[in-house]
């Protein structure tokens, strides 16, 4: 099929505003007469609040209202979830009550005329508390089964899995690994920090906010206050990233509503980079026990994944950990148990490849030391246990190119010249290794709508209340409307970011040019077909000029059974090579090469752009990451950038190769694509542990790899 747009590398339609700074950002709006607000937090992690003394904080200069549980007004809470939202447990309720549940839980609000005048009254704030028994250890909780567990997606899946005899075959395996492998709390820390501005019009609302779905705010915050959703208007046209941290709506939105209702004036609510570690999320500690049991041949026998993880005390967080060891390769007897551990802290939230990225550590890890100890080379393993279906599910895969992308990666890469004794390739002083994974997440795609307006001018504007936080989604949805209606792709503006367009899923789990771009096309195919036949011509722009008048559609999408009948996802294989400095325990990632079987790619360009930003987040998860939290009070003593370690330009290899094979899989949805936001990242922890143990001989099973465990 020749196309004009779609598969083509077009750069950003939105590239000059961001450079310009002509895009603008939720605390950038100017809404006139606004006052601005600041949080007082939770100095313990669980007790009550005996009393809060605001009397200093109210009189200080340019302070306009504090609010506290005493006066603050009464909120209805309604119930109400998205899919983003734990099935089991409620949302942290502020200003309420006198409960304190976590580490940092905003306990006062206080608006002022500026925002340093907000943020030193909140300082002048005096609370005490009668503290009670805080969970903050997490290695001290004995982990419980959830209640219930949901896939992102929404359906149910149980939390205890058995196929086979997994205890007995590995007790007789002729080979076996058993192996604990635990990754730290970390935190998404976008660059743009969390924003809201409120601003009160009798009981309609409108929020300026950082969100990765506009729907969803507005449903959640007039279920908070009890109006109707649709009193509510959420604009967010860009998002400075967000890594998932901005899926759910947190608490802060709802503090910067009630903030203007009270101050009866616009307010603005912009987190601190400390404060982002305390309300809006994160990736949740994990221990994970896999054992291996596998034949003299390298066939898999038994694969056993006991993992917990922590949740908030109120809320039961959990993430598809087990995903992976339960299909990605062919085994007779599969053990799978997930829990969790609830401790005094702020819900965990779904941040870059939640789930599959850990538990496809804590798997390939496995099976990297289950290959030394067989003397197998560890793509030689994973091809003897390519399964021909999704033996979890009993499905035939939709599509999947394994075979092909530890081809054409290893081949990229140069595996054949890797001698697989550790310790045994150098450069100068430095140790050589080379590693590998393979990838996986799944091809999610979700009900969404779109809505094409043609012009008299031959001109088209599209809308969907969809996100960008930096995948690109105004350039895709613009290839995908210029290919459909047959215009020149500067004849097409499609607009984002606001909860009156039409309905989105949230802009996660990958789904968005899935969705959104078939729900595009839909909408783009029917305004083109209304009309060419109203004006009998073939050509749009003549049809558009004859009729003289706007011609407008709507389409929805919604996933048919393909997802009851085959198994849907994205794989790939990713290939690195560290060099590890022997005195000082540094590791560089020199090099990575991930192929993938991603479907069909709406644009190399920026696709290309995901898979090395999904890279080097993978980077930061294997070397840096790390929020420490302080067993005895919940606090994260590095809530800051100095000391939380992201990638920066100097740590991104110099090469990085993303390779996408042709993958023609017509089940997905109507456009064919699988998305990228997400695989990249999965695979590259455990294929930068795999090459650290091939350069030094050391297995590090727990992350970040810094260099204190390599000395
Ligand atoms: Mo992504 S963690 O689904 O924003």
């Amino acid at each position: 099929m020749t196309t004009a747009f779609i598969g083509k590398p077009i750069s950003r339609v939105d590239g000059w505003q961001k450079v310009t700074g002509g895009a603008r950002y939720a605390a950038e709006f100017d809404v006139p007469n606004v006052a601005y607000a600041a949080i007082v937090r939770s100095t313990i992690a669980s007790g009550r609040i005996t009393s809060i003394d605001s009397a200093a904080a109210e009189h200080a200069l340019g302070v306009i209202a504090v609010l506290t549980h005493r006066n603050a007004p009464r909120l209805v809470y309604r119930a109400h979830k998205g899919v983003v939202d734990p099935v089991v447990g409620e949302r942290l309720h502020v200003l309420q009550d006198d409960r304190v549940m976590q580490q940092g839980q905003p306990i006062a609000l206080v608006v002022a005329e500026t925002m340093e005048q907000a943020s030193h009254a909140a300082t002048l704030v005096r609370v005490t508390y009668a503290p009670g028994t805080a969970t903050t250890d997490v290695t001290s909780v004995e982990p419980v089964l959830p209640t219930q567990q949901k896939t992102d997606q929404g359906s149910t899946q149980p939390s205890e899995t058995r196929r086979g005899e997994p205890e007995k075959a590995l007790a007789a395996a002729e080979v076996k690994v058993d192996q604990t492998y635990v990754i730290p709390r970390e935190n998404h820390n976008p660059i743009e920090t969390h924003a809201t501005i409120a601003s009160w019009e009798g009981d309609r609302l409108t929020l300026w906010d950082k969100s990765q779905w506009v729907g969803n705010v507005g449903e959640e915050i007039g279920a908070v206050f009890g109006i109707p959703a649709q009193n509510i208007r959420v604009l967010s046209p860009f998002v400075g990233g967000a890594f998932g941290s901005s899926l759910r709506t947190w608490p802060h939105v709802t503090l910067a509503a009630l903030g203007a209702r009270v101050a009866k004036r616009p307010v603005k609510l912009v987190l601190s980079r400390r404060e982002m570690y305390y309300g809006v999320g994160f990736r949740p500690h994990t221990v994970q026990r896999i054992a291996l049991g596998a034949s003299r041949d390298g066939r898999l026998s038994a694969i056993v994944h006991d993992a917990h993880q922590e949740t908030s005390s109120y809320e039961e967080y959990s993430e598809a950990l087990l995903d992976s060891s339960r299909f990605v390769h062919s085994c007779p007897n599969v053990y799978t148990r997930h829990r969790l551990a609830p401790m005094n802290v702020h819900t965990p939230t779904w941040m870059r490849a939640p789930g599959e990225v850990s538990g496809n550590f804590a798997l390939e890890c496995a099976m990297d030391e289950l290959a030394a100890a067989l003397g197998i080379d560890p793509v030689e393993l994973r091809l003897r246990n390519e399964p021909k279906i999704d033996e979890f599910r009993n499905l035939p895969f939709s599509s999947r190119s394994t075979r092909e992308c530890y081809r054409v990666a290893a081949e990229r890469f140069g595996w054949s010249l890797r001698n697989p004794k550790p310790r045994s390739m150098r450069d100068g002083r430095w140790l050589i290794g080379w590693g590998m994974a393979t990838a996986n997440y799944p091809a999610n795609y979700a009900p969404a709508s779109a809505k094409a307006r043609l012009l008299p001018d031959g001109t088209a504007e599209v809308t969907s209340a969809a996100s960008d936080m930096g995948p690109g989604t105004y350039t895709s949805m613009t290839q995908v409307a210029a290919e459909t209606l047959g215009l020149p792709i500067e004849r097409v503006k499609f607009s984002l970011g606001d909860n009156v367009m039409p309905r989105t899923p949230p802009h996660g789990g990958s789904m968005t040019m899935a969705s959104v771009g078939s729900a595009v096309q839909a909408a783009c195919r029917k305004a083109r077909e209304d009309a060419l036949g109203r004006a009998g011509v073939n050509d749009l722009a003549d049809a558009l000029h004859r009729l003289g008048q706007p011609v407008e559609a709507s389409a929805d999408v919604t996933p048919g059974d393909a997802g009851s009948r085959f198994s849907m996802h994205v794989f790939g294989a990713v290939f690195v090579e560290v060099a590890v400095d022997p005195e000082l325990g540094e590791t560089r990632v020199r090099r990575v090469v991930g192929a993938y079987g991603a479907g069909r790619i709406v644009n190399p360009k920026m696709a290309r752009s995901q898979c090395t930003g999904g890279m080097i987040g993978g980077i930061g998860m294997a070397l840096m990451e790390h929020s420490v939290v302080d067993p005895r009070n919940g606090r994260v003593p590095n809530a800051n950038l100095c000391e939380y370690a992201v990638p920066l330009h100097g740590d991104a290899p110099r090469a990085m190769d993303v390779i996408f094979v042709e993958e023609n899989d017509p089940h997905v949805n109507p456009l064919g694509v699988k998305g990228v936001g997400e695989i990249a990242t999965v695979g590259i922890p455990p294929a930068i542990v795999n090459a650290i143990y091939h350069a030094t001989g050391k297995r590090v099973r727990e992350l970040p790899v810094t260099p204190d465990k390599l000395l």
